[in-house]
């Protein structure tokens, strides 16, 4: 019997590693071919557990013809030499998030994706949520009607030992605050639910993680081109963390999400799919309030399945890059913002300066 699962090799085998090898393993689309890193230990690890070639660099898993597609889980400092390396070599990519640390390095990916003609998607695994979706299907219907308010608030906890795990946990450089690291996420949402963001004023400092350089917290006034406004409230230093909450408020209604639930679905002209909406989502499924692996693969999954499904048919990754550059521009914004201490207006300029 042939096999038409796509084949799939892993770049990193650090933290989020497992969750991929848990999604491919659970899907009936995709096959766990290879994983490298240059960490030999973890490779072997990895490999064991899911029964896959080991390689210890990316170039000698490029080389292997079973492979379709290459997941880069490495740090986000290095995404960018990773995707471009992999689309030279005709794989198709699905880079985590922040994709790059610059527009230019997204643009430098895009532009190498295109010419080899391969498809490039992004980890950006909240928006495949339920109650994202359903927001997201009632804002293009119109049933918001104008956006008042677009909010994020993620009050998380990781304790100092996490930024020492690893060096690039700690380093600016390696986008590793909370602002690009953690909350590029809900970010990411405000910026799908009710985007583009025009306008960002933000604040940033560290609370609670002496000796590491880095901003544990980011408080930020949004304004959007459609002319909604918001704010984004991240932190790591909130003990014990709690679930991120997502609130929407229009003219005509109010959706909040809490972790992966619908909490509130409230629209003056209710409809028969509201009741079954108002049930979306579980309590009981982990969004890593508490801490770094404190998350389901489901999500993942999700956007995993989807890349497959778009190499199999010629279509298009549901998360696609120029989606993510806007989220990662709005970011650049609030990092300038915060050590201009003055609002940005997009786009961004001098961004090689951010880091
Ligand atoms: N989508 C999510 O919810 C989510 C959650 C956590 C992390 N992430 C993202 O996943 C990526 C990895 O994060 P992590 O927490 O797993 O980091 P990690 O440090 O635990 O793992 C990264 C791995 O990359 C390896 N590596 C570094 N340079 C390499 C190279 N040149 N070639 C091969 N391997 C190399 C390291 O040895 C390490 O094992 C980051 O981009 C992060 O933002 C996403």
């Amino acid at each position: 019997m042939s096999d038409d699962r796509v084949g799939l090799g892993l770049l990193g085998a650090g933290l989020i590693a497992p969750f991929h090898a848990r999604a491919l393993r659970a899907s009936g689309k995709t096959r766990l071919v290879a994983v490298a890193d240059t960490n030999r230990e973890r490779v072997d690890r990895l490999a064991a557990e899911f029964s896959c070639a080991p390689y210890y660099g990316l170039d000698e898993m490029l080389a292997n013809p079973e492979i379709q597609a290459v997941n880069i889980l490495t740090p986000n400092h290095l995404h960018h030499e990773a995707v471009i390396r992999a689309a030279r070599a005709g794989k198709h990519v699905l880079v985590e998030k922040p994709p790059a640390m610059s527009l230019r390095e997204v643009d430098e990916m895009s532009a190498a994706c295109s010419q080899a003609g391969v498809k490039i998607g992004v980890m950006l695994q909240c928006r495949s949520r339920q109650s994202i979706q359903a927001i997201r299907a009632a804002i293009l219907a119109g049933r918001f009607g104008r956006i008042y308010h677009a909010d994020a608030y993620m009050k998380w906890f990781r304790s100092v030992d996490y930024y020492r795990m690893d060096a690039w946990r700690a380093s600016r450089r390696s986008g590793a605050g909370v602002t690009v690291q953690q909350a590029f996420h809900y970010i990411d949402l405000l910026q799908y639910l009710a985007g583009p963001v025009s306008k960002v004023q933000a604040r940033m400092n560290n609370l609670a993680h002496a000796g590491v350089e880095l901003e544990d917290t980011v408080l930020t006034f949004l304004d959007f081109e459609s002319g909604a406004q918001g704010v984004v409230q991240a932190s790591t230093a909130l003990w014990p963390g709690t679930d991120i909450r997502i609130e929407i408020n229009g003219e005509q209604g109010t959706a909040i999400v809490v972790g992966e639930r619908m909490d509130t679905w409230k629209f003056r002209e209710e409809r028969p799919e509201d009741d079954e909406i108002r049930r979306l989502g579980s309590s009981a499924v982990s969004t890593g309030a508490t801490g770094a692996a404190d998350l389901g693969y489901h999500d993942h999954q999700v956007v995993i399945e989807d890349m497959a499904d778009a190499i199999r048919t010629g279509g298009n990754p549901m998360i696609p890059l120029e989606s993510a550059r806007l989220t990662l521009e709005c970011v650049l914004a609030m990092y300038q913002s915060a050590k201009l201490r003055s609002p940005v207006t997009l786009p961004v300029r001098d961004e090689e300066d951010v880091w």
